[in-house]
């Protein structure tokens, strides 16, 4: 059994566990990341791509900006569509600000890459990671790496392990209150090398239920599809989707569907969930360790990054300033954000998402909704500034 010392033990090399590494490691402040995967595993994931100007923030602030800002598409604006009625919603008129496209899956490649350089330790497959004493002075970390048993002990441990790691569950239940949504669908998304169908993103309902035109790069797009909760890959073979999608989006789009081989194709159920508590003892979640959003909004990047904006500046003030106000504070800062995304994200995929057993009152309440925010200036700022992100 090998045992070490550190200051900060991150579980999960996520966006949020990265972010806390290299925001740790520019201070001086010794931290290392445990991943249960190995890196090709973690680079490969594929997950949304809209960032908020308080995730781009974070990323210059760090200095690991050179890709996201040469390949990162700004967009200035986005659409709702309900049938044939598309109304544009100009996020740089209403609030000033923009969103930047470029994929998760690069955002943590680049993090990744730079951890070497910036003497930021990351054990990959790290197995039957535990959690011990979190409440106590002195809490720790054991796993199993190449079959040899090892230890690290931490002043603090961040929970950066998303919805399914351990770090969540080593706080007793007595001790929190558990929130949950779940919706009766999944997201069918593909990926491939063709041109986007049009020039900004288009969120649309119909009587087919949602669909979503994203994209990656001018070459690359990204399509998502509403399916019922269960269904399975082997029941969308490619032509079927793409059918769907041009049946969607051609009548809306600048460009039109174009067709290509998929590079990626994935269901991912739809949930809202929010743990609260976020800190016990020593131990501090962040990010979909501690919450969920469904993806309409594609806020769950950003929530993991402001999160760590939160944590990360507790931390350094710890650290640098003998100050533990911002430790004491973590909690009620980032749960004051996250509920705002909660509830933003809930209230985009209801107005746009078909539900099964919708009454046509209920149909007609989308239609109507989206046919005010049309017409209503003081409703399309209120959805661009939750879309660009609300202030940290
Ligand atoms: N031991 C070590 N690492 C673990 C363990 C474990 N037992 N369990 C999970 N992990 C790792 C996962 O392999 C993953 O790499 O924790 C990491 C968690 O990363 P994410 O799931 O990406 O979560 P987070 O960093 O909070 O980022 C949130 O990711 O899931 C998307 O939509 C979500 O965009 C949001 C963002
Ligand atoms: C994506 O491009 O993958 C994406 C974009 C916007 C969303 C969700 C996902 O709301």
């Amino acid at each position: 059994m090998s045992v070490r010392r550190t200051k900060v033990a991150i579980i999960g090399s996520g966006p949020a566990g990265l972010m806390l590494g290299h925001l740790l490691r520019a201070e001086g402040i010794d931290c290392l990341i445990l991943e249960r995967q190995d890196r090709e595993y973690v680079e490969s994931r594929i997950r949304a791509g809209v960032l908020e100007t308080t995730t781009t923030d974070l990323m210059h602030r760090l200095g690991i900006d050179a890709r996201m800002d040469s390949e990162g598409l700004i967009e200035d604006g986005f659409n709702l569509a309900d049938g044939d009625q598309l109304v544009r919603i100009d996020i740089k008129a209403l609030t000033g600000k923009h969103v930047t496209v470029y994929g998760q899956t690069e955002l943590t490649r680049d993090l990744i890459a730079a951890a070497p350089e910036r003497d930021l330790e990351i054990v990959f497959q790290a197995g039957d990671l535990k959690l011990h004493d979190v409440d106590s002075a002195r809490p720790s970390v054991t796993f199993v790496k190449d079959g040899l048993a090892q230890t690290i002990e931490a002043d603090f441990i961040a929970g950066c392990d998303g919805f399914h790691g351990p770090s969540r569950r080593a706080i007793p239940a007595s001790l929190a209150r558990e929130y949950t949504q779940e919706y009766p669908f999944g997201w069918l998304g593909i990926l491939a090398d063709v041109p986007p169908c049009h020039d900004e993103l288009i969120y649309a309902n119909g009587p087919r239920g949602f669909a979503l035109a994203s994209m990656r790069s001018p070459t690359r797009s990204r399509y998502y599809i509403q399916v019922p909760r269960g269904e399975k890959l082997e029941d969308w073979p490619e032509a079927r989707l793409w059918d769907e999608l041009d049946g969607r989006f051609n009548p809306l789009s600048n460009h039109g569907v174009t067709r290509g081989p998929a590079l990626e194709m994935s269901i991912a159920p739809l949930r809202s969930y929010v743990f609260e508590t976020m800190r016990h003892g020593r131990l501090f979640l962040a990010g979909d360790a501690a919450h969920i959003v469904p993806p309409t909004g594609a806020k769950g990047l950003n929530l993991a990054a402001s999160d760590i904006a939160y944590l990360s500046d507790a931390l350094i003030g710890y650290y640098g300033r003998n100050d533990d106000s911002g430790l004491l504070h973590y909690q009620e800062r980032a749960l004051s954000r996250i509920w705002k995304a909660e509830r933003f994200s809930w209230t985009l995929t209801r107005l746009m998402h078909s539900f099964p057993g919708q009454s046509p009152f209920e149909r007609r309440m989308q239609i109507a909704e989206l046919d005010y925010l049309a017409q209503s200036m003081a409703m399309q700022t209120a959805i661009a500034e939750n879309y660009v992100g609300l202030p940290l």
